[in-house]
C-alpha cells in the first residue's frame, strides 16, 4: 500500500548515510558493494524529496576522517563519486536538482574537482531540490574556518559585531536553512562531526535500516515521525 505523505514536512533534511559496510557483509559481498548500492539510495531519496516537495537535502558522503580508511576503499569511493557525478547529471536536470558541495574540495583530485565544478555549473539554475553533498567534511573544521574568516573581517572593519546571523554567513553554505530533520541510518546514536553549528535545534531520527536499504518507504516513516514532533526551539509549550 502506498504510504500517505504527511502534511507537515521538513524544509531541509540532512542524512548521515551509514551502514554500507555492514550491509555488504550481511550480503556476503565486499564493502565497496555497499557503497555502490548506497548510490541507488542517494538517487531514490533525492527523487523522493522532489516528489514530496522537500527543497533541501544534505548528505554526509565522505568525512575528513574517512581519508584514513584503507587505501583501496578510499580509491573505490573516489571512483564511485566520479561515476556518480558523470551518471547523475541527466537525472538532476530532469528533476530540477541543484548540486552543491560543502567541505574541502581542494582535498580531492583535480579531475574530481573539475567534475564538481562542471555539475554545479550545469545545475546552477535548477530550483526544485538543492542537493548538498558533504565531502571531506568536518563540522569542527567548518567552525574553525568560519572563526578565522570572521576575525579577519572584524580586524579590517568589514563587520562590526558577531552574532548567530553574522556567524552563519561564514559557513560553507550560508544560504541554506538549518536542517529541520537529521536522519542517521544503521542505528548509531552519534552526530559524527556533521553540521555541528547547523543542527542546534534539529530533530533527530535514527533508524536501524542500513543505508543501501533506506528507500522511499523508510524515508516516509522518518517524515511521519517528524510530523509528530513538537518543536520548541528552547521555548516552553505554553506561556
Ligand atoms: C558509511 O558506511 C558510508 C560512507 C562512509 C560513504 C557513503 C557513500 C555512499 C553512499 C556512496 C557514494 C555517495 C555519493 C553521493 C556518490 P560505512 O562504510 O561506514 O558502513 P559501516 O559502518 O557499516 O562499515
Amino acid at each position: 500500500m502506498k504510504k500517505i505523505v504527511p502534511d507537515r514536512l521538513p524544509t531541509h533534511v540532512a542524512i548521515i548515510m551509514d551502514g554500507n559496510g555492514r550491509w555488504a557483509k550481511q550480503q556476503k559481498l565486499k564493502r565497496v558493494e555497499g557503497h555502490r548500492v548506497g548510490i541507488d539510495s542517494v538517487r531514490n531519496i533525492t527523487e523522493a524529496c522532489h516528489e514530496f516537495g522537500i527543497p533541501y537535502l544534505t548528505l554526509y558522503a565522505f568525512s575528513k576522517e574517512n581519508w584514513s580508511r584503507p587505501r583501496e576503499e578510499v580509491k573505490t569511493l573516489m571512483y564511485l563519486l566520479g561515476l556518480y557525478l558523470e551518471n547523475e547529471l541527466p537525472f538532476m536536470m530532469e528533476k530540477g536538482v541543484r548540486l552543491n558541495i560543502i567541505g574541502e574540495k581542494k582535498d580531492f583530485s583535480k579531475t574530481l574537482q573539475a567534475q564538481f565544478d562542471h555539475v554545479m555549473k550545469e545545475t546552477a539554475a535548477n530550483s526544485n531540490v538543492v542537493l548538498t553533498i558533504a565531502l571531506s567534511y568536518s563540522g569542527r573544521r567548518e567552525i574553525i574556518r568560519a572563526v578565522k574568516l570572521i576575525s579577519e573581517d572584524l580586524k579590517c572593519g568589514r563587520i562590526k559585531r558577531i552574532d548567530d546571523r553574522a556567524f552563519k554567513k561564514y559557513l560553507y553554505a550560508p544560504d541554506i536553512p538549518d536542517p529541520d530533520l537529521l536522519i542517521r541510518t544503521s542505528g548509531e546514536m552519534r552526530v559524527s562531526n556533521f553540521l555541528l553549528w547547523q543542527i542546534a535545534y534539529t530533530e533527530m531520527y535514527v533508524t536501524d535500516i542500513l543505508w543501501p536499504d533506506f528507500r522511499r518507504e523508510a524515508f516516509l516513516d522518518a517524515l511521519r515521525e517528524f510530523a509528530k514532533r513538537e518543536r520548541r526551539f528552547g521555548n516552553i509549550k505554553e506561556f
